[in-house]
């Protein structure tokens, strides 16, 4: 990628998206453009063509989506489906249309089959089922994978497809409801230390940021104290403990958002689709127990309280581990250790918040 190319990288404001922006913005590109949902709905065919037509891009990162937690993805399975396959077919096939020089798509790991062998490796996309509850969003992103593979096939595109474990990172979302696990745990804890510090000024400006979600925001009295507390203690805050679902048995991979932004970035600059084949990980192929991610968080946020399960709650899959081998032969790795990812995230989370 020359410097000044024209780069239009799609879901700017999200948490990959920023990252990939930001990234950009550190390697000297000086060409790069945006566009809020409002302001172009990518879910629009004829609003889309004519954006790419216009601008003329010459690389495009594809990192707009409806996204959202099991929840959201088994109440409105329709939406995910449709909007995604939506916004994945009019951003690719007007990139195709209007001389794009090349694309990269960003999927995610729950294209693969509920029970594919672990680590995942990418061939190991439809051989078997996929998981219930979030079919309709992995179905449209495998769809999207495809739309890449055959257009470069049939027109001699050079589009690109990643799929990445999971990410944590600035412009996370903290709402206790929706969020991942990383900013949901780090919130709790960080609650649960400004409560056992009696510190409830602090505690008003989190809750004034960021919902607590679970419909308790329009229940709280803002000015007492007691009916902040209860609150806290509903998202598992408390003086003196912190409750956690499950039993913390489980292994997942956290990525730091600014490590796939890394890689996203590397292969747009280093590798074209022949070197890439169908799709790619992004992962460091290395997990780590739920308890003892919990124990990083614990003492990163330095609550001296202690940890309580509740073995009532689901543990979820034991293990979604990702393949890196074709990764690292591609010359890329993650660079950010998850200690230091978690130290530099929970700093900027408590920064925003002042
Ligand atoms: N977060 C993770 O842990 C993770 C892990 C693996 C893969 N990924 C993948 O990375 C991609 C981005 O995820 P994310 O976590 O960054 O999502 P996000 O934070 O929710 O951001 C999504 C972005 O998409 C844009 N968008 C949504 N609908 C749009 C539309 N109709 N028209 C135009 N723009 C639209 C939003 O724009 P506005 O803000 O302007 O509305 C927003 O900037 C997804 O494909 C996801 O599968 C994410």
């Amino acid at each position: 990628m020359e410097k000044n190319a024209k780069i239009y990288v799609a879901g700017h404001h999200g948490l990959v998206g920023s990252a990939i922006v930001r990234k950009l913005k550190a390697q000297g590109y000086n060409n790069i453009i945006t566009r809020s949902s409002k302001d172009l709905d990518l879910t629009n065919q004829a609003a889309t063509d004519k954006f790419f037509e216009q601008e003329k891009p010459d690389y495009v990162f594809l990192a707009a989506a409806k996204v959202g937690g099991i929840m959201a993805n088994q109440t409105y399975p329709a939406e995910f489906i449709y909007k995604n396959l939506m916004i994945s077919t009019n951003v690719i096939n007007s990139a195709y249309r209007h001389g794009v020089k090349k694309l990269l798509n960003l999927g995610s790991s729950c294209i693969y089959p509920r029970m594919a062998p672990q680590p995942m490796k990418e061939e190991c996309l439809l051989t078997s089922e996929l998981e219930k509850t979030n079919e309709a969003y992995a179905l449209a992103k495998i769809a999207a994978i495809k739309l890449c593979r055959y257009y470069n096939q049939q027109y001699g595109t050079n589009f690109i497809s990643v799929m990445p474990t999971n990410q944590y990172g600035i412009g996370d979302n903290f709402n206790m409801e929706t969020a991942h696990l990383l900013p949901m745990i780090l919130r709790r804890f960080h609650l649960a230390k400004l409560l056992s510090e009696n510190n409830f000024a602090a505690i008003r400006k989190d809750l004034q940021r960021y919902k607590l979600g679970w419909g308790l925001d329009e229940k709280i009295n803002y000015d007492d104290n007691q009916s902040l507390e209860q609150a806290l203690n509903q998202v598992g805050a408390y003086r003196d403990k912190v409750v956690l679902w499950g039993d913390g048995s489980v292994y997942r991979e956290m990525m730091c958002s600014d490590d796939l932004a890394d890689a996203c970035v590397y292969l747009m600059e280093n590798k074209d689709y022949k070197d890439i084949g169908e799709h790619v990980n992004i992962t460091d192929g290395t997990d780590i127990q739920l308890k003892d991610l919990f124990a990083i968080v614990k003492e990163i946020v330095g609550f001296a309280g202690k940890i309580e399960y509740d073995p009532s709650k689901p543990n979820g899959t034991p293990r979604k581990q990702m393949d890196a081998t074709r990764i690292k032969s591609l010359g890329w790795q993650p660079k950010i250790p998850l200690k230091q990812g978690i130290q530099q995230f929970y700093e900027w989370y408590v920064t925003e918040e002042r």
